[in-house]
């Protein structure tokens, strides 16, 4: 397995090009596609749905896509986005009745689970759901929009989440979103992230291997 997986969030494409900036990102080094699904009731901004994932794949995209539910109530997306081609689905707990099962329909569906916790969320939802879970993803801003600062106490938050994963004795993914730019990544990585989703680091680039290669150079470090 790769150590260090980067996702860039098509959140900050050109949507009216979007196969083509998935084509760019992809060619330009990046691991995975983070698409961040918003629903302008759990969180107040309205994005993208399964037709859009299913489209990518139509159009030829065979990379993994990490779908991250911004959404409530949670499971029949999940079964949406299982049927349009998502590889992983993570969702925020709070947003779902029966997290447990929230978790095991995206097993049943055939994709890889994972809980995503806001900066002010603790972490005791992964009391009886960690070993569980393909991935955790910790939001280091609010999430809604691209294009936030990182919140700096999720530095603290990611070693704790990290010593949770080694106590757990399972491989599991510890995800990073919001705010990560190339001047931080490397201490996201010391603090235990490995995998980073990246939205307007990438996008709002002209170069997009260039970012790509310049936070690979900072995680060699
Ligand atoms: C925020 C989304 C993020 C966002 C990251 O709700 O979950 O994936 O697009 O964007 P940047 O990298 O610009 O903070
Ligand atoms: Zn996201």
């Amino acid at each position: 397995m790769r150590p260090f997986l980067i996702a860039p969030s098509i959140l900050s494409a050109d949507f009216a090009r979007l196969g083509a900036e998935v084509d760019a990102v992809l060619a330009a080094g990046a691991d995975v596609i983070h698409f961040d699904v918003m629903d302008n009731h759990y969180v107040p901004n309205l994005t993208i749905g399964p037709m859009i994932c299913k489209a990518l794949r139509d159009y030829g995209v065979t990379a993994d896509i990490d779908v991250h539910l911004m959404v409530e109530p949670v499971d029949e997306m999940i079964v949406s986005f299982a049927k349009a081609g998502a590889s992983m689905i993570s969702f925020h707990p709070e947003a779902s009745r029966h997290v447990d099962r929230s978790i095991q329909l995206i097993t049943d569906s055939g994709c890889k689970p994972g809980l995503v916790l806001n900066p002010a969320t603790s972490l005791d939802c992964l009391d009886y759901t960690l070993h569980k879970l393909h991935h955790i993803l910790l939001m280091s801003v609010n999430p809604g929009f691209g294009g936030q600062a990182f919140i700096p106490e999720t530095l603290d938050k990611l070693q704790i989440v990290k010593k949770m994963v080694q106590a757990c004795g399972r491989d599991i993914r510890i995800e990073i979103d919001g705010g990560v730019k190339v001047d931080n990544i490397r201490a996201i990585a010391e603090a235990g992230a490995d995998m980073f989703v990246a939205g307007s680091a990438i996008f709002n680039q002209p170069d997009y291997r260039q970012v790509i290669d310049a936070m690979r150079a900072e995680l060699a470090n």
